[in-house]
């Protein structure tokens, strides 16, 4: 187990800088989440914790230890990558084993660490056979296997989980959460799936274009994004903006837009009269019958089993509401929405930071 310190970490390739000074702190045992698009910078900033590549300026600190100058053989790392480079000709006992029999571990020694991730990973009735006899699933399972063995105090996995199809992925991610909790080792992890960062992490880091957006843990990162960025990558379907104007009213701060006048409550002394953003989530709108705040017309009727999405348009805008599974309304019927205030978020339109 240890922690994990990264202090503004660049990276330049040629002329082109693709990682702008990222700084994070992960406690000890802590599950950190990479998140953001394809090409923000997740894998170069792992690589780099890695010393697979190697950074422009910044320091690197596992355990309260720098690792910056050390190769990665010496950091005490083990990875886990998307394509899980297995050793074709090896059996699953000699591919979880490998790294340790490469150190000169003892065979009996060896043998035993080899058992004992095994029986977690449930993959004991298949040490014999070859990875190409294996499942996508089954394969994961050795790649990590061979990680454990090697009692890091990191793990880093670059996206595991992108080559499984949808319904072993979520056994997959429960298994891996469950393994974190078991081993309680600190872990680092790669991913552009905003499921897998909300479910695995205690510290979900979102990346856009080489910065960090947002540090936090998964329920602040969801309820209170830092920024419009943050706020529409996470959560499907997404939150919902609609530019309007914050006014005064006789109780504290209306906001106001056509088919909208949601009181606010007194506000935090932020608040003058502007326009701006209002961002709500789907599942916050509850339909009423009287004293809605959004009153629109309903467009689309999407039943999905769990619940039903409704795309309404309310003035000139379109909202989306995560409604109950058996919702009767139709297209063409008027719809109106409660909103409970402490649930949505003000943003700057110019900034579109929230405030
Ligand atoms: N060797 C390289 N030379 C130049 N640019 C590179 C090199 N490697 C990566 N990049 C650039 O650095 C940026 C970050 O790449 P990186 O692979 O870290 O993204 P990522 O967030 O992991 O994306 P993905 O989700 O697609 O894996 C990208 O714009 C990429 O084009
Ligand atoms: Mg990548």
């Amino acid at each position: 187990m240890a922690t994990l310190s990264l202090k503004n970490i660049r990276k330049s390739y040629g002329a082109l800088e693709v990682l702008h000074g990222i700084d994070v702190e992960l406690e000890d045992g802590g599950f950190l989440v990479l998140l953001g698009p394809s090409g923000c910078g997740k894998s170069t900033l792992l690589n780099i914790i890695a010393g697979l590549d190697d950074s422009s300026s910044g320091d690197i600190a596992i355990g309260g230890r720098s690792v910056s100058a050390l190769p990665p053989k010496d950091r005490n790392i083990a990875m886990v990558f998307q394509s899980y480079a297995l050793y074709p000709a090896m059996s699953v006992e000699r591919n979880i084993g490998f790294g340790l029999e490469m150190r000169g571990v003892p065979a009996g020694q060896r043998r035993e660490a080899v058992a004992q991730a095994a029986d977690m990973l449930q993959v004991t009735h298949l040490l014999d056979r070859k990875p190409a006899n294996l499942s996508g699933g089954q394969r994961q399972r050795v790649a990590m296997g061979r990680a454990i063995v090697r009692n890091p105090d990191l793990f880093l996995f670059d996206e595991p989980l992108s080559n499984l199809d949808a319904k072993l992925r979520v056994e997959m991610r429960t298994e891996i959460k469950r393994l974190h909790e078991r081993l309680g080792t600190s872990i680092v992890y790669v991913t552009h799936d905003q499921i897998e960062a909300m479910t695995l992490a205690t510290k979900v880091a979102v990346m856009k274009g080489g910065h960090l957006q947002q540090l936090a843990d998964p329920r602040t990162i969801y309820e209170r994004p830092a920024n419009m960025f943050v706020a529409g990558f996470i959560g499907s379907p997404a939150m919902n903006f609609l530019r309007g104007r914050v006014v005064k009213s006789d109780r504290g701060w209306q906001f106001r837009a056509e088919g909208v006048a949601l009181e606010l409550g007194a506000g935090n002394g932020e608040l003058t009269e502007r326009d701006l953003i209002l961002g709500v989530r789907p599942e916050e709108l509850k339909i009423v019958q009287v004293h809605g705040a959004f009153h629109g017309v309903i467009d689309v009727v999407e039943p999905t089993g769990p619940d039903t999405i409704l795309t309404t348009v309310v003035g000139p805008q379109t909202v989306i509401a995560r409604v109950e599974p058996r919702f009767s309304g139709k297209r063409g019927d008027p719809v109106a929405f409660a909103v409970d205030p402490s649930s949505v978020n003000l943003f700057d339109a110019e900034t579109q930071l929230r405030l």
